[in-house]
């Protein structure tokens, strides 16, 4: 059993404390709006009153929130930085950019370990430990956090802190641009007169089978408005990628951004 701290219960943060608790670890959770706190409460984790208070104790600290913005508010804004313990671990899994991930190892207390753990899968995959969790850091921090990490999913060693921040945004650009390319594909049957049917069974055995599969998914939940944050995340670092932008627009166009991704192409199944 570890103390495990995670600080941000929104769908990804909430089904992850659910799942260490059903593990047997002691989980103490915190959120900025603490009425989202209410099923991890359920699930058996303590509820603190504050970041700084909900790692005081923990030998893990998880930080899964939207962006690097909202992570530099929760660690050196709320405190809960220089609340950690010498010798816990940081796991940083919220989808932030290098830049960002570098600069919060730079200001971490002395002692404490830090791993950069974004993760591939949704609240599904958590729920049935089957993540892609892209790990980076010191053998020591990452020897630290792997047997929490591995209840999660696969653990992806990426190498030093950044690399698998770096990793998440290639994979990231991958199967968004593929939605794009879905939206498009389905769009041009449409206006061919094909069977919807008929399409969708082809395009099963075919290039953009990952992308079908996700888009026919009915409980994955990941907010449209967080992949346009990671598509600005990617193109960021490398600008002038006509595809990325193209993609970018479009799910920026969709009027609901909290909905599912999924909704950028209608299968029907939301
Ligand atoms: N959902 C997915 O399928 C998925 C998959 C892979 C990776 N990710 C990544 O995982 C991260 C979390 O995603 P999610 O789907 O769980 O998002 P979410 O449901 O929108 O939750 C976001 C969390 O961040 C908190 N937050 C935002 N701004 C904050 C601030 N300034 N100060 C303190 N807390 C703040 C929210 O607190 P409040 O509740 O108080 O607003 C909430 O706990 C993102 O980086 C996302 O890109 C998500």
């Amino acid at each position: 059993m570890t103390d495990i701290a995670v600080l941000g219960t929104g769908r990804m943060g909430g089904a992850l404390a659910g799942r260490l608790c059903a593990n047997g670890h002691r989980v103490t959770v915190w959120n900025r709006h603490r009425q989202r706190t209410a099923e991890a409460a359920r699930a058996g984790a303590g509820v603190a009153a504050s970041a700084a208070e909900a790692v005081a104790a923990a030998d893990l600290v998880i930080t899964m929130l939207t962006d690097g913005g909202a992570v530099e508010a929760v660690l050196f804004g709320q405190g809960a930085a220089t609340a950690l313990r010498p010798g816990a671990v940081l796991v940083q899994m919220s989808t932030i950019g290098p830049a960002e991930t570098a600069a919060f190892l730079g200001r971490l207390p002395a002692g404490v370990h830090f791993v950069d753990a974004p993760v591939g899968g949704s609240v599904d995959a958590v729920a049935a430990g089957s993540l892609t969790v892209l790990a980076g850091g010191t053998t020591e921090a990452l020897q630290r956090a792997e047997p929490v990490l591995r209840e999660l999913g696969t653990v992806r060693r990426c190498g030093d802190v950044g690399e698998a921040t770096r990793v998440k945004l290639v994979l990231n650009t991958a199967w968004l641009t593929a939605l794009g390319a879905l939206h498009d594909t389905l769009g041009t049957a449409a206006a061919l007169g094909l069977d919807r049917q008929v399409t969708l069974e082809l395009l099963a055995a075919g290039p953009l089978a990952g992308a079908l599969r996700r888009a026919n998914s009915a409980t994955a939940d990941f907010a449209v408005a967080l992949a346009v944050k990671d598509l600005d995340l990617t193109y960021g670092e490398t600008p002038d990628r006509p595809v990325v932008a193209a993609t970018r627009r479009l799910l920026h166009d969709l009027p609901d951004q909290d909905a599912d991704l999924a909704t950028i192409v209608d299968l029907g199944n939301r």
